[in-house]
């Protein structure tokens, strides 16, 4: 354990705190104790570890405040965000305790016996969150992974690590086994490589960019591993002319600015009806100017900055890059701090990288579109699949452009993507396999099929 890991509060670019980083030998160790903590944990009675569940959940209720906080602070999010965020984390726990009373299989009719399906745990599972939602992304794997009777090793993202480590004793503290819950806060080429090719790892469950979630796939073939990505997006919001313009205006900064954009759901193109731009575009800018950038813990904050140096350096590239314009932005604060002001471009070329990239920052390309078949075709112009919105008050022209959009999730007049209860991730490059909702746990087991015979 040579390395240290500097973590930073990105408001202010202090030291939050140092902590050796995890490396392979760690990770080992880990996937060891998570090892041994599976007989008992998977033997466990359904209503037993429901139970454990509903206590971490009760656990992390009761520390709401102090992970609020240090989400607040490490992730540079508002706080009343960071509140709702935990809040989710929560309600997740909450929803998968239901789920271990409820892993049920078939029976099936056969000849000269009786057929019949049943769900069992994965084993050892690693879990690769990244930084953007650093608990709330964990307990989207968490949940059902513990509810269907595998032990875990989640490996944070190395900026904010901090969270998770907090989790891991809150856990102890709900009564959980120890090696039921393994944290190992690492670098990603280190301890995140070395998770994945752990030959008892018997899944990685990973949110974060395409680029890594490629390699991931890659290296997990060699043992055979099961995975489910959650990666990158770069998707729509479409305003057609007849929608209500003024509440589409109003929400539209949200769906790309909430969480300063770094957020693998940011509506990050603004596809509007051409023959309304102008209009859409003039009620858009005062709500966009007003949107209010500041120091996470200042209760005015809508957006905090952006998590580094090099987050932020990347979307004053891609928002400068060839062929895209500011049309107009908001303001940030001057720093220390990883300050990045919203902003809207327009007019972008189709080719711009300000359109083909996803930014992950507080910044929407304008793209007009001539009619229906031209917002689809545009929409789906893209490597990515995950989310969208369509605002229009034609509810058959609604559902005609959701089930043409390539994407994992959207909504209509709204920018909501996630809820415990439904299914969640993506198409084409935007990953596979689906989080939350009740089917989430099918992803954390297999399926045995066992045949009695009674001749
Ligand atoms: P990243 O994909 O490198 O980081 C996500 C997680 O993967 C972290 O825990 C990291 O330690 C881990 N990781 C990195 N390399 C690894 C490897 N070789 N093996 C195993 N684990 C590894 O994301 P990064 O570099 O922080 O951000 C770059 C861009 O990725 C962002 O600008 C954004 O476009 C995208 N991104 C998308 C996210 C999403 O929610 N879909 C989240 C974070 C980043
Ligand atoms: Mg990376």
């Amino acid at each position: 354990m040579s390395e240290l890991l500097t973590v930073l509060e990105p408001a202010t670019e202090a030291v939050l705190e140092e902590l050796p980083a995890a490396g392979a030998e760690e990770v080992d160790e880990a996937v060891e104790r998570a090892r041994a903590a599976l007989p008992a944990w998977r033997a466990l009675a359904p209503n037993a570890r429901a139970a454990a569940l509903r206590a971490l959940a009760a656990r992390v209720e009761d520390a709401i405040d102090e992970l609020a906080l240090i989400e607040a602070r490490n992730a540079g999010k508002p706080l009343a965000s960071a509140r709702g965020e935990m809040g989710m984390v929560v309600d997740t726990f909450r929803y998968y305790a239901g789920m271990p009373e409820r892993l049920m299989g078939e029976t099936i009719p056969v000849a000269g016996g009786q057929a019949f399906t049943v769900r069992e745990p994965l084993g050892v599972v690693g879990l690769i969150v990244p930084w953007n939602f650093p608990l709330t992304i964990a307990a989207w794997k968490l949940g059902p992974a513990l509810a269907a009777g595998n032990t875990v090793v989640l490996k944070p993202a190395e900026l904010t690590p901090l969270s998770a480590l907090r989790f891991e004793q809150l856990a102890l503290e709900a009564g959980l086994a120890p090696g039921v819950v393994n944290v190992v806060a690492g670098y990603g080429p280190v301890a995140g490589a070395r998770l994945v090719e752990h030959p008892d790892v018997a899944k990685i469950a990973f949110t974060g960019s395409t680029a890594v979630g490629r390699t991931i796939a890659a290296t997990a073939a060699q043992t055979i591993k099961r995975v489910t990505l959650e990666l990158g997006g770069k998707s729509a919001n479409i305003i057609f002319a007849d929608a209500d313009l003024e509440k589409a205006a109003a929400a539209a900064p949200w769906a790309v600015f909430d969480n300063a954009g770094q957020d693998c759901c940011a509506r990050s193109r603004l596809l509007v009806q051409a023959s309304v731009v102008d209009e859409f575009l003039s009620l858009l800018q005062p709500h966009v100017e007003a949107f209010k950038v500041g120091d996470p813990l200042d209760p005015e904050a809508m957006m905090g900055p952006l998590i580094s140096a090099r987050q932020r350096d990347r979307v004053a590239s891609l928002t400068a890059a060839e062929g895209a314009s500011v049309a107009f932005r908001g303001s940030a604060p001057e720093g220390p701090g990883f300050w990045f002001p919203p902003t809207v471009l327009a007019p972008v070329a189709a080719d711009s990288p300000a359109v083909r990239e996803e930014i992950f920052g507080p910044v929407v390309a304008v793209i007009p579109f001539s009619d229906e078949e031209d917002a689809v075709r545009i929409a789906n112009d893209t490597i990515y699949g995950l989310s969208g919105s369509i605002w229009t008050r034609d509810g058959a022209r609604a559902l005609r452009v959701a089930r043409a959009l390539e994407t994992g999730v959207l909504s209509i007049n709204s920018n909501s993507s996630v809820r415990v209860s439904t299914p969640f991730g993506g198409f084409k490059q935007s990953g596979y396999g689906r989080e939350l909702g009740p089917h989430a746990t099918d992803a954390y087991t297999e399926i045995k099929t066992i045949y009695y015979a009674t001749t």
